[in-house]
């Protein structure tokens, strides 16, 4: 019998672990990977798309992967406190592992503008938190600093050991499908996780002192933003982004270097979207395939929608979409995205159920 206890243990001799590591870790990863049914349908193309559900993560989101890599690593270290910026999700990961690995977490969020799951777990996992006045890039530049003059460990992902947590997701996917997908499609802020899955693609494809390589295929990256927080597409820093995907509402991405080497050495490009574009994508994977993600996660389909339909993904291709956190951390979005959907309210006899019922059959 074998319990499955979390990408560290799944995947421990490609990660820079010892047999005498102290793992922190939830039982992260291993996450779904749902061929979407209904959506390749409605469009009438022959397309396999599947959905990498991150959501589905201990703290609902792929930010897990990386933060027990992380967390690990600082307490293997002898750290007693970690810090990051986030708009939310890093900050949620980050708090529950220090919960988990007993030290202490800072957590930089730009007020008001974090999702109410994310401040919600955060707050429950008992993290510092402490709120700015400024965005994430303004969070990221103050963190950098910090540790001249603060015994804390950053994790954020210049942290290199959270790439290493999260090209896991990479090799689930191509130990899922038995081979990488011809395209994979993922939404991109601060350019962590492009950077990490194209790592993850590299490693599994290529032959070291330690491994074969598992495949000979690599997909061609794609990597979509918010139109109002895109800078790979500006090929140049934002400085004041702006949408309502704000887990990507950052203009000055610290992995700009891994993003345009994944691009690059892929094929791949960078495309972005309105948030009315984003949002849509978000409620047609709720209402035509039953997936909840949150809105900058859908950023990875509305992006693969729109290269399907002008080609640039041809028909027959295989197609993995990273949907990056879970629809119930942004309540607020889902509910004024649903304004049409008024709830009946009705006495609470059997007839008026009932005619409820008929009525609206
Ligand atoms: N999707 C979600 C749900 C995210 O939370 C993030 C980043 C991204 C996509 C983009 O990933 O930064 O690796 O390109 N969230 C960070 C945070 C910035 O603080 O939670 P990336």
């Amino acid at each position: 019998q074998t319990r499955y206890t979390g990408i560290i243990e799944r995947y421990r001799d490609r990660l820079p672990v010892s047999a005498d590591t102290r793992l922190i870790s939830l039982c992260e990863g291993n996450t779904p990977l749902i061929q979407l049914q209904n959506i390749p349908r409605l469009i009438g193309k022959d397309v396999d798309i599947y959905v990498k559900f991150e959501g589905l993560n201990p703290t609902g989101s792929f930010k897990d992967r990386g933060m027990t890599m992380a967390v690990t690593k600082a307490v293997e270290e002898g750290s007693q406190a970690i810090i990051c910026a986030s708009t939310g999700n890093t900050s949620a990961a980050a708090a529950a592992y220090a919960v988990r690995a007993g030290i202490k977490a800072f957590v930089l969020i730009p007020e008001g503008k974090i999702a109410l799951g994310k401040l919600a777990q955060t707050l429950m996992y008992g993290a510092q938190i402490i709120q700015i006045n400024g965005n994430f890039d303004a969070g990221m530049d103050i963190v950098k600093k910090i540790s001249d003059h603060a015994p804390v460990t950053i994790v954020n992902s210049i942290n290199p050991y959270r790439i290493d947590g999260q090209k896991t997701a990479a090799f689930e996917i191509v130990d899922a499908l038995g081979d990488a997908p011809d395209f994979h499609c993922l939404p991109v802020g601060n350019a962590g996780n492009i950077t990490a899955y194209w790592k993850g693609y590299k490693e599994y494809s290529t032959d070291s002192a330690t491994h074969k390589a598992v495949t000979k295929k690599r997909p061609v990256m794609c990597g979509y933003q918010a139109a109002g927080a895109a800078p790979f597409v500006a090929r140049a820093m934002v400085d004041n982004p702006e949408t309502v995907a704000t887990a990507i509402r950052i203009g000055h991405p610290q992995s700009w270097d891994g993003a345009w080497t994944a691009q690059k050495q892929s094929g791949g490009w960078f495309e972005s979207f309105t948030d009315q574009q984003i949002l849509a994508a978000q409620k047609m994977l709720s209402s035509y395939e039953g997936i909840f993600c949150e809105p900058a996660s859908a950023t990875s389909l509305a992006g693969a929608l729109h290269d399907i339909a002008n080609g640039n993904i041809p028909e027959g291709s295989k197609i993995v979409c990273t949907l990056t956190g879970n629809g119930i951390k942004d309540p607020d979005i889902a509910i004024s995205q649903c304004k049409d959907a008024h709830p009946v309210t009705i006495d609470a006899t059997l007839d008026a159920v009932k005619k409820a019922i008929l009525d609206s059959m």
